[in-house]
Protein backbone atom coordinates (compact mmCIF):
# COMPACT_ATOMS: atom_id res chain seq x y z
CA UNK A 1 0.00 0.00 0.00
CA UNK A 2 1.21 3.59 -0.79
CA UNK A 3 1.90 6.33 1.94
CA UNK A 4 -0.29 9.41 1.40
CA UNK A 5 2.96 11.28 0.52
CA UNK A 6 4.03 9.07 -2.28
CA UNK A 7 0.28 8.82 -3.33
CA UNK A 8 -0.06 12.61 -4.08
CA UNK A 9 3.21 12.40 -5.54
CA UNK A 10 2.02 9.56 -7.97
CA UNK A 11 -1.40 11.55 -9.11
CA UNK A 12 0.54 14.89 -9.30
CA UNK A 13 2.53 13.41 -11.84
CA UNK A 14 -0.20 11.84 -13.66
CA UNK A 15 -1.38 15.70 -13.68
CA UNK A 16 2.33 16.61 -15.31
CA UNK A 17 2.65 13.80 -17.87
CA UNK A 18 -0.52 14.82 -19.35
CA UNK A 19 -0.16 18.42 -18.84
CA UNK A 20 2.92 17.57 -21.04
CA UNK A 21 0.63 16.21 -23.27
CA UNK A 22 -1.22 19.10 -24.02
CA UNK A 23 1.69 21.37 -24.11
CA UNK A 24 3.38 19.36 -27.20
CA UNK A 25 0.17 19.12 -28.83
CA UNK A 26 0.66 22.86 -28.42
CA UNK A 27 3.36 22.90 -29.96
CA UNK A 28 2.27 20.77 -32.71
CA UNK A 29 -0.25 22.67 -33.77
CA UNK A 30 2.39 26.60 -33.59
CA UNK A 31 3.76 24.28 -36.18
CA UNK A 32 1.17 23.12 -38.01
CA UNK A 33 0.10 26.48 -38.87
CA UNK A 34 3.05 27.28 -39.77
CA UNK A 35 2.54 24.64 -42.36
CA UNK A 36 5.84 22.69 -40.96
CA UNK A 37 3.88 19.51 -40.91
CA UNK A 38 6.78 17.01 -40.02
CA UNK A 39 7.48 19.34 -36.96
CA UNK A 40 3.67 18.90 -36.31
CA UNK A 41 3.50 15.50 -36.70
CA UNK A 42 6.47 14.86 -34.33
CA UNK A 43 5.34 16.61 -31.66
CA UNK A 44 1.50 15.14 -31.68
CA UNK A 45 3.99 11.80 -31.78
CA UNK A 46 5.29 13.14 -28.36
CA UNK A 47 1.98 14.40 -26.93
CA UNK A 48 1.09 10.93 -27.56
CA UNK A 49 3.82 9.37 -25.44
CA UNK A 50 2.89 12.16 -22.80
CA UNK A 51 -0.46 10.53 -21.97
CA UNK A 52 1.10 6.91 -22.25
CA UNK A 53 3.15 8.25 -19.38
CA UNK A 54 -0.08 9.14 -17.27
CA UNK A 55 -1.54 6.10 -18.27
CA UNK A 56 1.41 3.78 -16.52
CA UNK A 57 1.08 5.90 -13.81
CA UNK A 58 -2.51 5.70 -13.28
CA UNK A 59 -2.22 2.15 -13.80
CA UNK A 60 0.24 1.82 -11.14
CA UNK A 61 -1.89 3.46 -8.64
CA UNK A 62 -4.45 1.05 -9.48
CA UNK A 63 -2.08 -1.74 -9.11
CA UNK A 64 -1.69 -0.17 -5.41
CA UNK A 65 -5.19 0.22 -4.63
CA UNK A 66 -5.44 4.02 -4.81
CA UNK A 67 -8.05 5.89 -7.34
CA UNK A 68 -8.16 9.35 -6.74
CA UNK A 69 -9.70 12.42 -8.23
CA UNK A 70 -7.56 13.76 -10.67
CA UNK A 71 -7.01 17.28 -11.46
CA UNK A 72 -7.74 20.09 -13.84
CA UNK A 73 -4.89 20.71 -16.59
CA UNK A 74 -3.42 23.81 -16.69
CA UNK A 75 -3.93 25.51 -20.16
CA UNK A 76 -0.17 25.03 -22.07
CA UNK A 77 2.38 27.94 -22.00
CA UNK A 78 4.09 29.56 -25.02
CA UNK A 79 3.26 32.08 -27.28
CA UNK A 80 5.60 31.12 -30.36
CA UNK A 81 6.80 33.20 -32.33
CA UNK A 82 9.58 31.49 -33.92
CA UNK A 83 10.16 27.53 -34.84
CA UNK A 84 13.09 27.39 -32.37
CA UNK A 85 11.14 28.30 -29.28
CA UNK A 86 8.86 25.36 -28.61
CA UNK A 87 12.31 22.97 -29.03
CA UNK A 88 13.76 25.34 -26.08
CA UNK A 89 10.68 24.87 -24.36
CA UNK A 90 10.88 21.39 -24.48
CA UNK A 91 14.46 21.12 -23.25
CA UNK A 92 13.27 23.16 -20.29
CA UNK A 93 10.33 21.46 -19.92
CA UNK A 94 11.90 17.88 -19.46
CA UNK A 95 14.51 18.94 -17.38
CA UNK A 96 11.30 20.17 -14.76
CA UNK A 97 9.54 16.80 -15.17
CA UNK A 98 12.89 14.96 -14.63
CA UNK A 99 13.09 17.05 -11.42
CA UNK A 100 9.59 15.93 -10.85
CA UNK A 101 10.61 12.29 -11.16
CA UNK A 102 13.35 12.85 -8.74
CA UNK A 103 10.88 14.26 -5.84
CA UNK A 104 8.77 11.03 -6.26
CA UNK A 105 12.15 8.82 -6.66
CA UNK A 106 13.55 10.53 -3.40
CA UNK A 107 10.47 10.35 -1.57
CA UNK A 108 10.33 6.49 -1.96
CA UNK A 109 13.73 5.80 -1.05
CA UNK A 110 13.15 7.42 1.95
CA UNK A 111 9.98 5.67 3.06
CA UNK A 112 11.98 2.10 1.90
CA UNK A 113 8.80 1.97 -0.57
CA UNK A 114 11.37 -0.16 -2.79
CA UNK A 115 8.45 -1.18 -5.11
CA UNK A 116 7.42 2.86 -6.19
CA UNK A 117 11.39 2.85 -6.70
CA UNK A 118 11.54 0.62 -9.36
CA UNK A 119 8.47 1.42 -10.92
CA UNK A 120 10.24 4.89 -11.06
CA UNK A 121 13.28 3.04 -12.68
CA UNK A 122 11.33 2.86 -16.04
CA UNK A 123 10.83 6.50 -15.74
CA UNK A 124 14.04 7.82 -15.10
CA UNK A 125 15.63 6.25 -18.41
CA UNK A 126 12.73 7.77 -20.01
CA UNK A 127 13.73 10.92 -18.41
CA UNK A 128 17.33 11.14 -19.59
CA UNK A 129 16.16 9.89 -23.33
CA UNK A 130 13.85 12.93 -23.65
CA UNK A 131 16.33 15.49 -22.43
CA UNK A 132 19.12 13.61 -25.11
CA UNK A 133 16.31 13.96 -27.61
CA UNK A 134 14.70 17.31 -26.96
CA UNK A 135 18.85 18.58 -27.02
CA UNK A 136 19.62 16.89 -30.15
CA UNK A 137 16.74 18.38 -31.73
CA UNK A 138 17.67 21.49 -31.07
CA UNK A 139 21.22 21.06 -32.35
CA UNK A 140 20.19 19.71 -35.77
CA UNK A 141 17.72 23.29 -36.18
CA UNK A 142 20.93 25.02 -35.11
CA UNK A 143 22.86 22.93 -37.69
CA UNK A 144 20.18 23.13 -40.63
CA UNK A 145 17.04 23.80 -39.47
CA UNK A 146 16.92 27.66 -39.15
CA UNK A 147 15.38 28.63 -42.90
CA UNK A 148 14.82 27.81 -46.48
CA UNK A 149 16.25 24.59 -47.90
CA UNK A 150 17.77 22.92 -44.55
CA UNK A 151 14.47 23.94 -42.58
CA UNK A 152 12.23 21.82 -45.50
CA UNK A 153 14.85 19.23 -44.77
CA UNK A 154 14.63 19.00 -41.22
CA UNK A 155 10.73 18.98 -40.98
CA UNK A 156 10.72 16.03 -43.83
CA UNK A 157 13.07 13.86 -41.48
CA UNK A 158 10.90 14.75 -38.67
CA UNK A 159 7.31 13.74 -40.48
CA UNK A 160 9.36 10.11 -40.72
CA UNK A 161 8.76 9.50 -36.75
CA UNK A 162 7.34 6.81 -36.03
FE1 LIG B 1 6.78 12.06 -19.71
FE2 LIG B 1 8.44 13.90 -21.38
O1 LIG B 1 7.93 13.41 -19.68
Amino acid sequence: MLSKKIEKLLVDQVNAELYSGYLYLHMADFYAEKGLMGFASWFKKQAEEEVEHGLKIRDYLHQENSVLPLAPIAAPEGDFKEPKEPLLLQLAHEKKVTALINVIYKAAREEGDYRTERFLDWFIDEQAEEEENALALIEKFELLGKEGQGLYLLDKELGKRE
